[in-house]
């Protein structure tokens, strides 16, 4: 390997370290986001400053002001009545903790690529999707106060599609940022069109569940029909209690059985396509045959955790394997659907990468599917 490459190359890792630091921030930040939801504390603060929020009340005073604001909303008065001050401090914490750790993400992206787009470390390629990426991390925290403003009025909780909304947004970041890691790794020889296709439509699906299952949680939905295979006795729920509300679409959002029932069918769903594409793939090349294997073996553990999370009502520690699980099965099938699909070469860094480092990479062994770490 050349000077120039190796220089490269060592760009290239440092740029991927940051993004796969910045994948297990966004991780953490989704467990942390349903332990808030689990602990009942997403509303303890409601009010929404991106900017002096940072900083939790300081003295005595403040902290009972917040206490007052907190007693307006619904879920004081109908649920926690009464909360004493230090009850209080707990859920505060969560939330605080939650919306904190969502204000260091956006630093310890936003820094680093200040200070690589300055080095000129940030080819053109890149920079379009860097951008994007934190233009989303901000969207995100504009969704997370949409979705808590739904649980100030009216209600107890936020609303449902709103918080598998808000799960959603950090499975597209977290994918977002997974590809364009990966797409600075050399690019290998693709498998067959097929293979290529369903590694994507697992992308698709995991997600799709993904939002399934935020509305199952939003819903309380895993807290009854604690049976399986079996629902309420039936294998197939009695169609009039499937769609009992009207309209008809309002028992996809609203109704506990059809939600659950839904998620029960979504998880069916990619547990064939995921076993399909692993038996399809047995005679592929390694890389890609392990990755569909390894996918096929994480969907049946997580089906496995799924149904112990509901036969067992939803214990708190369950319920976050369960949450995790699906982050963990979605990254694997970013990773393995990004090394099924290559592009034509690996995203460059900066302009003194140019053209002619893409040459001179393709000399370099880049072309050779081994050489990815
Ligand atoms: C590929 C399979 C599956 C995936 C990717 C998946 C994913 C998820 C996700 C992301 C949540 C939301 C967690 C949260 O926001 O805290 C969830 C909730 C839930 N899922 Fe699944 N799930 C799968 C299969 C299953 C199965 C087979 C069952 C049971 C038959 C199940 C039962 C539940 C229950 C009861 C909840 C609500 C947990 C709570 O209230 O915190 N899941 N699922």
């Amino acid at each position: 390997m050349t000077e120039h490459a190796a220089d490269l190359e060592r760009r290239h890792r440092a740029i991927r370290i940051w993004l796969y630091g910045i994948a297990v921030l966004v991780t953490l930040m989704v467990l942390l986001g349903g332990a808030t939801r689990l602990t009942d504390s997403g509303l303890s603060i409601v009010e929404w400053k991106p900017v002096t929020g940072a900083i939790p009340p300081l003295s005595h005073e403040a902290w009972l002001e917040e206490l007052e604001k907190y007693k307006q909303i619904p879920e004081y008065e109908q649920i926690n009545k009464g909360f004493s001050l230090d009850e209080f401090k707990v859920i505060y914490y969560w939330e605080w903790g939650h919306r904190l750790f969502g204000r260091l993400i956006g630093l310890v992206f936003f820094v680093p690529l200040v200070w690589f787009w300055w080095k000129g470390w940030i080819g053109p390629g890149l920079r379009g999707r860097l951008v994007a990426i934190f233009l989303l991390g901000g969207l995100q925290g504009a969704i997370g106060w949409w979705m808590v403003a739904s649980g100030l009025v009216n209600r107890v909780d936020v609303a449902q599609e709103r918080l598998a909304v808000h799960l959603v947004m950090a499975c597209f970041i977290l994918i977002a940022i997974v590809w364009t890691a990966r797409r600075t790794l050399p690019q290998p020889e693709p498998p067959d069109r097929r293979l290529r296709r369903t590694a994507v439509a697992l992308i698709v699906l995991v997600t799709a569940q993904i939002f399934l299952g935020g509305l199952v949680a939003g819903l309380k939905a895993g807290l009854i029909y604690n049976t399986w295979p079996l629902m309420d006795g039936d294998l197939l729920p009695p169609f009039a209690d499937l769609f009992s509300m009207a309209p008809a679409w309002v028992n996809l959002v609203e109704n506990h059985l059809t939600v659950q029932f839904v998620h029960r069918i979504g998880a069916y769903l990619v547990v064939i396509v995921a076993l399909t594409h692993a038996y399809d793939a047995r005679s592929a090349a390694s890389p890609i045959r392990t990755g569909a294997f390894v996918i096929a073996a994480i969907t049946l553990a997580q089906v496995v955790i799924g149904i112990y999370t509901l036969i067992w009502v939803v214990p708190m520690w369950l319920a976050l394997v369960h949450q995790g699980a699906a982050i963990v099965l979605l990254v694997a099938c970013v990773v393995h659907a990004e090394r099924a699909n290559p592009a034509r070469q690996p995203l460059q860094t900066g302009e003194t990468a140019g053209t002619e480092s893409s040459l001179s990479l393709e000399g370099e062994g880049y072309a050779d599917p081994v050489n990815r770490s």
